[in-house]
């Protein structure tokens, strides 16, 4: 599934660099992205948008390195945050604040003040008290915030149910029974500027369908408000892009925007995208280590030095990442349980694997640049994995491995 992943005389390659050159230099587990295949990523959505007032927000949550987002920053992206935190990330990376939309239901009144001084294009607004709010914290501040409604146009996307978020049991968005409504109130409000409206119905979509259905709604909203006199200036279709994991079949970036730039010809709103995991998901990879083989009665086991605090997806949603050997061996190949050192029988990152292995050979969890070391953490006091980017035959390491003091750096025992 990586694109600038092959076979090379040092075994795999990212690139023009040996993972296990990278293994030497940089210790593992170690997550390894490839730059050329970010900016194919999104020139993808660039080359499928072209000739269109288009704006590609890349959703930050996917990966938010400041190595990853710098590179899209230099494509000329815009960012989708949903906290504060991500958005002082953009800035630090060199993202423009003018191109950034906040989505999420729980913006904290700060949130708000460092986005509105940051001077953000809009605030994909999730609730009724959330306009009050808003309205209330851009008025102290003297400032005019801009909006628009993320509706929730109860689609079925066909997902993952974890991942599904535009169903009208889900916690996102405003009903669009709603929207109308809203959108009077929202108005009326002197410190408000409305801008447009947002909607994403979920991720790891493999199916166009269901997103054209929702923006076929979603236009429809658009045209009645228009009709009162609320003209919008952009609609934000969100990300949701499938990419192959085992044997998928995603659509291609043009085969899924193709049905919506339909709906859209003839539009003159911007239209706006948060694509995430499509960006990001297959230029990076979860290098880590063969510490053991434990044969097993019923089942093998290869202990490696990742875990599920570094790649959550396997234990949080059963998810599939390919798991591949970095060199050829002449052992025989046998099925085995891809499991980390963490005290916890959920911690599997792959079930029943035939590899041909051996203690202290590298292996590779492929497809894992989007929400891997975005979705890690500190369980059992491990250090979160290095972060590198390989450009051609260039390596820059962009977060180093975190070392074990810095986990209680901010802690103190009682006296
Ligand atoms: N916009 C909004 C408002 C979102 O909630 C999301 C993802 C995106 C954009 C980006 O969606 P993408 O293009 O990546 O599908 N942790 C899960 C995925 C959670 C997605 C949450 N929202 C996973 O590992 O599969």
């Amino acid at each position: 599934p990586t694109p600038t992943l092959s076979q090379g005389c040092n075994g795999l390659q990212l690139e023009d660099v040996s993972l296990a050159a990278i293994a030497e230099t940089y210790g593992t587990p170690t997550y390894v992205y490839s730059r050329r295949a970010l900016v194919e990523a999104f020139s993808a959505y660039q080359r499928a948008l072209a000739g269109r007032r288009a704006l590609v927000c890349y959703a930050v949550k996917a990966n938010s390195s400041l190595g990853v987002l710098s590179v899209f920053a230099q494509l000329g992206a815009g960012f989708d945050i949903v906290s504060g935190g991500e958005l002082s990330r953009v800035l630090a990376a060199g993202g423009d604040a003018g191109k950034v939309v906040f989505s999420g239901v729980g913006k904290s009144r700060a949130e708000m003040r460092q986005a509105l001084a940051a001077g953000i294009r809009c605030f994909n607004v999730e609730s009724a008290a959330e306009i009050d709010r808003l309205n209330e914290v851009a008025s102290e501040l003297g400032k005019v915030a801009p909006i628009a409604f993320r509706v929730n146009p109860d689609v079925d996307p066909k997902t993952h149910p974890y991942i599904s978020t535009g169903l009208k049991s889900n916690k996102f968005g405003v009903a669009f029974d709603t929207a109308l409504e809203l959108y009077r109130r929202a108005a009326s409000l002197s410190h408000l500027r409305v801008s447009g409206i947002a909607c994403h119905i979920g991720s790891q979509l493999l199916d166009p369908a269901p997103i054209a259905e929702a923006a076929t709604k979603v236009l429809d909203l658009v045209d009645r408000l228009a009709a009162e006199g609320i003209a919008l200036d952009h609609i934000d279709l969100g990300g949701g892009l499938g990419i192959r994991y085992r044997d998928e079949v995603p659509p291609t970036v043009t085969e899924y925007l193709g049905p919506l730039l339909k709906l859209l010809d003839g539009r003159t709103e911007e239209i706006c995208f948060e694509p995430g995991r499509s960006l990001v998901g297959n230029a990076g990879l979860l290098l880590t280590r063969v510490e053991y083989l434990k044969p097993g009665e019923e089942k093998n086991f290869a202990i490696v030095d990742a875990a599920m605090n570094d790649l959550a997806r396997p234990a949080l949603y059963d998810a599939y990442h390919e798991v591949v050997a970095v060199q050829p061996r002449d052992v025989p190949a046998r099925n085995y349980e891809i499991v980390g050192p963490i005290c916890e029988s959920g911690d599997f990152l792959a079930h029943d694997r035939s590899l041909a292995v051996e203690p202290g050979d590298l292996v590779a969890l492929l497809s894992a640049g989007a929400y891997g070391m975005a979705m890690s953490s500190n369980y059992n006091t491990r250090p979160r994995a290095a972060e590198v980017m390989v450009d051609g035959q260039r390596v820059h390491l962009i977060r180093q491995r975190e070392t074990v003091e810095s986990l209680y750096a901010l802690e103190s025992p009682l006296s």
